[in-house]
């Protein structure tokens, strides 16, 4: 079974119960390193959401037996390292199931493809899609030199956000590393499969007129301003 980490959650769905009017329904795009995951964690702390994040679940299920599907590999960590897309078939059980009790919600990570952007849309509404927008040679720059704490997740950057101390997360004390697909080689397979899979699905919202892109470049406060400043209106 998937299990999905949820972050600072602080209420929990009933039967019946109404979904509180002032709850967001957020969807984060963007490529990788854009910053959809710093951002995310702030929104969802600001707004009281749950955060919702294809790419955290499929880590803590890198070696779930996902052979019956049939395809090319027979776990998801294997599609994960080549950078390439995990199957939908699994991708969308993971967010059905984190949906069907999150009431304010950033989604980050999800949709990757036109068809699970077509499962969504059956799924739930949305009232942000949120594009941001970050040159490729900053993206490169991110992804190689981010570090994540192994125990909580906690995202650091050698030059930009670094621990106070090497190698131990302010956060928990836990170790820090780097992500098995932060290397320069799968970042690049990375962003070949964002510009292939998920610009259609940057367009799709763009077309639909649902679509703000918000610059993703400056420090994180200054994003996270234009974020909150978009979603206050
Ligand atoms: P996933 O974990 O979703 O990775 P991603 O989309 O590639 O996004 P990242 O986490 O790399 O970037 P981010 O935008 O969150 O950046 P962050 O905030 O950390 O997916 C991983 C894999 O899982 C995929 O390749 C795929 O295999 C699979 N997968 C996931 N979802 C799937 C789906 N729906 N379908 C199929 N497969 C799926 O920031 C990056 C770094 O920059 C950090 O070090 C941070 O400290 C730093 N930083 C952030 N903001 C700033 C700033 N303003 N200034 C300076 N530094 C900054």
């Amino acid at each position: 079974s998937v299990t999905v980490r949820r972050r600072f959650r602080r209420h929990f769905s009933l039967a019946g119960v109404q979904r509180n009017v002032t709850d967001h329904r957020v969807l984060l795009l963007g490529p990788p390193g854009a910053g959809k995951g710093t951002q995310g964690d702030r929104l969802a702390d600001r707004y009281d959401l749950d955060v919702i994040t294809t790419g955290d679940a499929l880590r803590n299920n890198k070696q779930m037996d996902i052979s019956d599907l049939g395809l090319e590999y027979d776990t998801p960590g294997e599609y994960m390292d080549a950078g390439a897309l995990v199957p939908d078939a699994v991708v969308n059980e993971i967010v059905v199931a984190a949906l069907a009790d999150a009431d304010g919600f950033v989604l980050d990570g999800y949709p990757r493809n036109l068809d699970q952007a077509e499962y969504l849309s059956d799924q739930t509404a949305l009232d942000h899609v949120v594009l941001l927008d970050v040159p490729e040679s900053v993206l490169v720059e991110r992804l190689t030199g981010r570090r994540v704490c192994d125990d909580c997740g906690a995202t650091y950057h050698v030059d930009f956000d670094p621990p106070a101390e090497d190698g131990v997360c302010d956060d928990c004390g836990g170790e820090i590393v780097q992500r098995e697909d932060d290397t320069e080689e799968t970042v690049r397979d990375r962003l070949q499969v964002y510009a292939d899979e998920t610009e259609p699905v940057v367009e799709h919202y763009r077309e639909t007129g649902a679509l703000t892109a918000v610059s993703g470049e400056g420090s994180p406060d200054e994003v996270f301003d234009r974020l909150v400043e978009l979603i206050d209106g």
